[in-house]
């Protein structure tokens, strides 16, 4: 049984009844266990909303935390570089790739695929050397091309492009450079070109790597060279679109650092090409 002090009705607490055992009268007790275990409750109500509140913090600091632990787990962190780097070229056998050797070693006519990667380790390119197998100006009977949009070199005709297809994404070798005479197919009197096995797509080396033939309707990224006073070549950047499978060209993988080295592939060479 409880009951109610007095002029407290509907708003004080409710005080058990101490009937019995106490050395005090019973309006004196009450009047004093009221203020005291008011306090009393005050202060303990007080205390748990505190340790309520700290509970609830806590968890969610806790919740916070485990959250962005959730999301860097579900989001790994992007890969990639802030801007294009300047990296230098090596031959296959590591050493310094100079444009003079290039011309040397390569040409039109060259069969086999001459790939690096840049900027990212998982985007190879093509270098190429347009220029006729005898080093003479290019003609309809002598093919080749000189003064190539962003070549380098003598007569500039070393031009490097993305090796991944611009439709979906088949690499090197399945997109393989054509030399003349490759195949029995010409596109406006030019017998050599890059062509996607995969699909059809085929791609002007001569012209900024633009469309031939589809599918694809994107023309191959344009790797930027330069060369220094000694002739050493260096990549350093990429014009055109990104390279496919890569909402950035600088995104996606670890850059290549400050060389990449030639790696030299056979080429697939099927003369497929759509009607
Ligand atoms: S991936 Fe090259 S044509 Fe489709």
């Amino acid at each position: 049984m409880t009951f109610e002090l007095p002029g407290c009705a509907g708003s004080c607490p409710y005080l058990p009844e101490r009937s019995s055992g106490l050395e005090f009268p019973v309006g004196q007790v009450r009047r004093v266990a009221a203020v005291k275990e008011t306090e009393s409750d005050d202060v303990d109500e007080t205390r748990r909303n505190v340790l309520k509140l700290a509970g609830v913090g806590a968890l969610v600091l806790a919740g916070g935390g485990l959250g962005a632990a959730s999301i860097q787990y579900v989001q790994p962190p992007t890969v990639g570089l802030a801007s294009y780097p300047k990296v230098q070229l090596m031959d296959v056998s590591g050493k310094p790739l100079t444009t003079t050797g290039v011309e040397a070693e390569y040409n039109v006519g060259t069969p086999d695929l001459f790939l690096f990667n840049y900027p990212l380790r998982n985007e190879p390119n093509f270098l190429l050397n347009l220029s006729p197998v005898n080093a003479k100006p290019p003609s309809s009977s002598n093919p080749g091309a000189w003064q190539v949009p962003g070549g380098v070199g003598a007569n500039r005709s070393i031009v490097a492009y993305s090796a991944i297809c611009q439709h979906l994404g088949c690499p090197a070798p399945a997109i393989s450079y054509y030399p003349p005479g490759a195949c029995p197919r010409s596109f406006n009197g030019q017998p050599f070109y890059l062509h996607c096995s995969c699909h059809g797509s085929t791609y002007d080396p001569a012209n900024s790597a633009s469309n031939l033939t589809g599918p694809a309707v994107l023309p191959l990224p344009q790797v930027t060279l330069v060369e220094d006073e000694h002739h050493n070549l260096f990549a350093t950047g990429l014009t055109g679109p990104p390279v496919n499978g890569h909402l950035n060209s600088l995104q996606g993988d670890y850059g290549v650092g400050t060389t990449s080295q030639l790696a030299r592939s056979g080429s697939l060479i099927l003369c497929s090409f759509p009607s």
